[in-house]
């Protein structure tokens, strides 16, 4: 092969992998450790549904509290669960309530999303 074309080869195979890295990425399970013994299947996200298409900013969700202001910048925790855990601990409210909180919380507000429990946490066929 000549240089160009193996050039032009080798730029198409990165484009379909960082595509497939992001198609993947784009609805993910919400399933964490510290629900050890679930009740419901999983819920699933789509981040660039509500970062992206939404356009959502990143504080309606993200937050590390600094004397009450919410100062999270993305070089900081994303994992709701380092610091919601399966019970509440003073201020830090449940992983299932704050999950709860965060996404009923807006579809409710917005009358967009869904609200009730299967269409959160689908059965599995
Ligand atoms: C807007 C989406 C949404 C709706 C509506 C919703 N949930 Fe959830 N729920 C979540 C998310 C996100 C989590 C955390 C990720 C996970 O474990 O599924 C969660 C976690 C849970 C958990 C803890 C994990 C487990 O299975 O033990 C339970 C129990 C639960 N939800 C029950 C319910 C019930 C009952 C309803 C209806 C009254 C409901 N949820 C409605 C999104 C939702
Ligand atoms: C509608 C809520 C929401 C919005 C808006 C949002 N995020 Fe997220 N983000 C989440 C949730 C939920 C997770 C998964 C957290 C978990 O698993 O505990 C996550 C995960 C992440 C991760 C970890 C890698 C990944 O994709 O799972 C990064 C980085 C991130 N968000 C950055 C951002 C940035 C930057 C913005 C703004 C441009 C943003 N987020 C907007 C809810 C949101
Ligand atoms: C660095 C630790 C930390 C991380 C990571 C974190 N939280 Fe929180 N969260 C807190 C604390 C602490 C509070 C209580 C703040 C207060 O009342 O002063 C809180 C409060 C909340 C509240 C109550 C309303 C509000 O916004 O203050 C919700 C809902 C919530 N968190 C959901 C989430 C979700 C969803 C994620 C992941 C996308 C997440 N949290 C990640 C520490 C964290
Ligand atoms: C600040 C507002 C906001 C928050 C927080 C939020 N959502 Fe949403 N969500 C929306 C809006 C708006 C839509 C409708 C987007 C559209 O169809 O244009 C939506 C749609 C959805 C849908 C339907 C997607 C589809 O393909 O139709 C799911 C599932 C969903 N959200 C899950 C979640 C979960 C799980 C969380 C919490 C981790 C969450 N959302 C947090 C605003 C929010």
């Amino acid at each position: 092969m000549k240089r160009k074309s193996v050039a032009l080869v080798m730029t198409v195979a990165c484009v379909l992998v960082f595509a497939l890295a992001y198609a993947q990425d784009d609805i993910q399970s919400l399933e964490h450790d510290v629900f050890a013994d679930r009740q419901r299947p999983a819920a699933t996200f789509s981040h660039e549904l509500h970062a992206d298409t939404a356009e959502i900013d990143c504080l309606e969700c993200h937050h590390a509290y600094e004397n009450g202001e919410n100062v999270w910048d993305d070089s900081m925790e994303t994992d709701c669960t380092s610091c919601h855990k399966l019970d509440a601990d003073g201020k830090t409210m449940s992983a299932m309530k704050a999950f709860h909180t965060n996404c009923k919380g807006c579809h409710t507000k917005e009358g967009k999303g869904p609200v009730t429990c299967g269409e959160c946490h689908p059965r599995k066929e």
